[in-house]
């Protein structure tokens, strides 16, 4: 499974890309806005910390705005990927982007019906927002469950489905059992992975015990 970050703290995206366990990085216009920086510049400076997909999405809601915007992103780095609505306009959008080489993912997804749409407008990724359903009352990870049997009967499908709106590291590994492509979570889930309190306490141990030998491996 490949693991984006989704902020647009460029600081964050670099001491998280120093592991060497980020794919890619989703962005969004309340991201960026939470950021405080002007979008296309924190977009150029991500891209070049990240080899993988960086998503920078568009704002205007019809097709020949969405368009022109779309363009002007994608000119930024090679590894963008235009993120547009699931939309009538929004999909439209998609295809004339993926047909000029771009990668487009396809957000705000909330059923699996519109993921179906996204797959036959040849999306790059497919964003289903697990987070926001389950604040409904609803289960995020059922329509994962959804997607992903959905799109196994039909292998000449290439959109991936990238799990976003990822709440903590129960939806990751949610994710990862039932073989979705990629989830993109906030920077505290990311490094919430790491932890286990049995290894704190583990290698705290072995480092006291380590102590008392008087040794040194270097
Ligand atoms: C990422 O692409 C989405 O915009 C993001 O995961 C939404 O997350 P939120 O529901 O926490 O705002």
């Amino acid at each position: 499974m490949k693991f984006f970050v989704d902020t647009a703290d460029v600081a964050e995206i670099k001491d998280l890309a120093a592991s060497g366990l980020l794919d890619g990085v989703t962005t969004n216009p309340s991201l960026i806005m939470k950021s405080g920086r002007p979008m296309l510049e924190v977009i150029k400076e991500v891209c070049a910390i990240v080899p993988g997909p960086v998503s920078a999405e568009t704002v205007s809601t019809d097709h020949k705005k969405m368009l022109e915007e779309g363009r002007k992103l994608a000119k930024i780095a090679k590894n963008v990927a235009v993120k547009v609505p699931l939309t009538p306009d929004g999909l439209k959008t998609c295809k004339v982007l993926v047909s000029e080489g771009t990668m487009v993912n396809v957000t705000l997804c909330f059923s699996a019906a519109q993921a179906l749409l996204a797959a036959k407008a040849g999306a790059t990724f497919v964003s289903p927002f697990v987070g926001r359903l389950d604040d409904i009352g609803q289960d995020g990870m059922y329509l994962i469950a959804e997607i992903m049997t959905i799109f196994r009967q039909y292998p000449e499908y290439k959109t991936q489905v990238l799990v976003a709106s990822v709440r903590h590291g129960q939806h990751v590994l949610q994710a990862a059992k039932l073989g979705a492509h990629v989830s993109t979570m906030p920077p505290s889930v990311l490094r919430g992975l790491f932890k286990h309190v049995l290894t704190d306490n583990g290698l705290k141990a072995f480092l006291d015990d380590w102590a008392k030998t008087g040794q040194s491996i270097l």
